[in-house]
């Protein structure tokens, strides 16, 4: 495992809190007079989620699903393995999956058909993050805070090895050997 340290800061704390505000705005207006189901894609945007969740207000509720990639990584598989799944009954629902950060797009991809299979109402992705660059497959994210470069970012429930997640403000990694 490498040594990391931060880098730079790409957003400040009242940065992401105004860009939260302005997603959660949308989807306000978006899912006016519906009920939502936001999905936690954990462990990354638990933070996100919290936040989000506080500004859409009382028509929300809120459900955790942790999935993770496997197989080689160098090999864009498309593989991911459901490790936790939720308790809603969604069918009928809005479902909205919350994401701190897209990447390749492989787990989000996968994501959205799982949840098009179960009789959903909609499914939408709100995204805090996200890398185009990095993409492998074709995913557009209906909600989506920053683009930004191919960098490894920190804080904001972003990890490295499960560190740095509680960091307030998101910033660039710099790794040492
Ligand atoms: P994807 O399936 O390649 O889009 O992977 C997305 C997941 O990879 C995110 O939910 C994060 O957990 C992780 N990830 C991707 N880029 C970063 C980063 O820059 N910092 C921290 N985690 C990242
Ligand atoms: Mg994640």
């Amino acid at each position: 495992m490498k040594n990391v340290k931060i880098k730079e800061i790409l957003y400040t704390e009242a940065e992401i809190q105004a860009k939260v505000k302005e997603i959660g705005e949308k989807i306000k207006q978006d899912f006016e007079g519906e009920e939502v189901v936001l999905i936690c894609i954990l462990k990354g945007s638990f933070i996100f989620t919290a936040d989000l969740a506080r500004c859409i207000g009382d028509n929300a509720t809120i459900d955790f699903m942790e999935a993770s990639s496997y197989g080689d990584s160098t090999v864009s598989s498309g593989n991911v393995r459901i490790l936790k799944d939720i308790e809603t009954d969604v069918s009928g629902k809005h479902v909205i999956l919350v994401e701190d950060i897209i990447d390749t797009g492989n787990t989000l991809a996968f994501l959205r058909k799982m949840f098009e299979k179960r009789n959903v109402k909609s499914v939408s992705i709100a995204t805090f993050l996200s890398k185009p660059a990095r993409r492998t497959i074709y995913i557009e994210p209906e909600y989506v805070g920053f683009n930004i470069p191919d960098e490894f970012v920190l804080g904001y429930g972003m990890d490295y090895a499960e560190k740095f997640r509680n960091l307030p403000y998101i910033a660039t990694a710099e790794f040492i050997d």
